[in-house]
Order: structure tokens, then sequence, then C-alpha cells
């Protein structure tokens, strides 16, 4: 399994030959500004909630990449009625795709597009495949339903928002990388506005100081499981 980064929450997955794209916001992040979105290849777009700084480039992506959007039953009807490929889930609810098996998990957070229309309930993922197994926290607070999460995943990455104000910060995410059992953290969702700057080396103390690894990849680097 393959993740690059492509800044904010945005992130490209490759499990075998499938290629999954997270939360589009590409054209509207100044510090992406490198990444060609015509060239992205995408099999599934997969959508934690419905703000504008997750789905801005959803159309252009679906558009040229005959994508299938995943996310809760609001977003995803929302896009079969523009006439986009669509798979509809819910809160607790698993799929078995080509790429692995992949669950629509609770996230607290809220989730109006950005007309102000209804966005159903935020979410995040786990995607098992290839025998590795990820978690996608989307825009989430701290929030004991992570706890469950190890009891039928072992996770081999969680990937947890850091930037605190609209989400988690570094102490929280602390405690739900103690919370999903897992040691090795991807952050996203920081740096990309004022509100979610961080200090990349005392956020990267903090895990350390407690034996967890927290990756910070540049937009466009990947890692490997
Ligand atoms: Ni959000
Ligand atoms: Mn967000």
């Amino acid at each position: 399994m393959k993740i690059t980064f492509l800044g904010h929450a945005c992130l490209q997955i490759e499990v075998g030959d499938t290629h999954l794209i997270i939360d589009p916001f590409i054209s509207g992040n100044p510090k992406a500004s490198h990444i060609n979105i015509e060239a992205l290849k995408a099999d599934y777009i997969l959508l934690t909630h419905a703000h504008q700084d997750h789905i801005l480039d959803v159309e252009t992506i679906a558009k040229i990449t005959g994508a299938t959007i995943v996310s809760n039953y609001e977003i995803v009807t929302h896009y079969q009625n523009l006439n986009f490929e669509g798979h509809p889930m819910n809160h607790g609810g698993k799929w078995e795709f080509e790429f692995g098996i992949l669950k629509y998990v609770n996230a607290i957070h809220t989730s109006s597009f950005p007309d102000g229309s209804y966005g159903g309930q935020p979410g995040g993922f786990i995607i098992e495949g290839e025998h590795k197994n990820i978690y996608i926290a989307g825009d989430t607070a701290l929030t004991y339903d992570m706890k469950l999460i190890p009891l039928h995943t072992k996770l081999d990455l969680a990937i947890l928002p850091i930037g605190d104000n609209f989400t988690m910060g570094i102490e929280d995410a602390l405690v739900a990388s103690d919370f999903v059992q897992c040691d090795k953290i991807l952050g996203y969702h920081y740096d990309t506005f004022g509100y979610i700057e961080i200090d990349h080396d005392e956020a990267k103390r903090k895990f350390f100081a407690r034996e967890k690894d927290l990756m910070l990849l540049e937009i466009g680097e990947s890692l490997e499981l």
C-alpha cells in the first residue's frame, strides 16, 4: 500500500493497481500548486465529510477519471444527482471493494456543503487491503469511539488530524493513537491556513517521547506500508 500526501487532508492511496483519492482539496491550496490534478489517477474518491476543504476538486477529478465517489448517504446522493458514480455508506457499515474492505466510522465534527446544505454526519475510514490496515480519521475531535477500532482491526498506520482549532491537536492525537492502539501516525490537516499552523519539531518530539512515530510528509511525498 502506497500513501501519497497531497496537502491538507488529501491523500492518494494505491492498493495493488487500484487508486483511491481521499478528500481532494488541491486547487484551493496554494501549498499544493505543484500537484497536477488532471494527472491524478482515481478509481474511487473517498470523502469523509462535505466541507469545502475536503471536496473542492471532487467534480474535476471524477469527471476526468470516472471514479466512484464513496461517502455517507447524503454526500453520495448529492453527487449521484449530478450524474457521478457513487457508493453510499453510513456509520458502522463496511463493504468489500476490489481493493479491500472499507468501513465508515464515527467522527465528531460537522458536515455541511459549501452552500450550507446538509452533508450528512462526518466520518472516517478504515481500509483493510493488501494485508495492511489503515485508519483515516477525517476531521474529528478525540472520541471514545476510537477505542472500538482495535476490537476488530490491528492498524499498521493511523492518519490523524493534528492542526487543532477545527480538529484534534497534538495532545489529543497522542491519546487517539493510544485509543486506536497504533504507534505509527501520519499527521494531516495542519499548516494549510493560519488557524492550524503547528511547530513540526515540537509535534514530533511529543510523539517520540511516548515512543511513537509521527510522520509529516512533504506535499507530493509518499510512504509505503
Ligand atoms: Ni471539516
Ligand atoms: Mn477540514
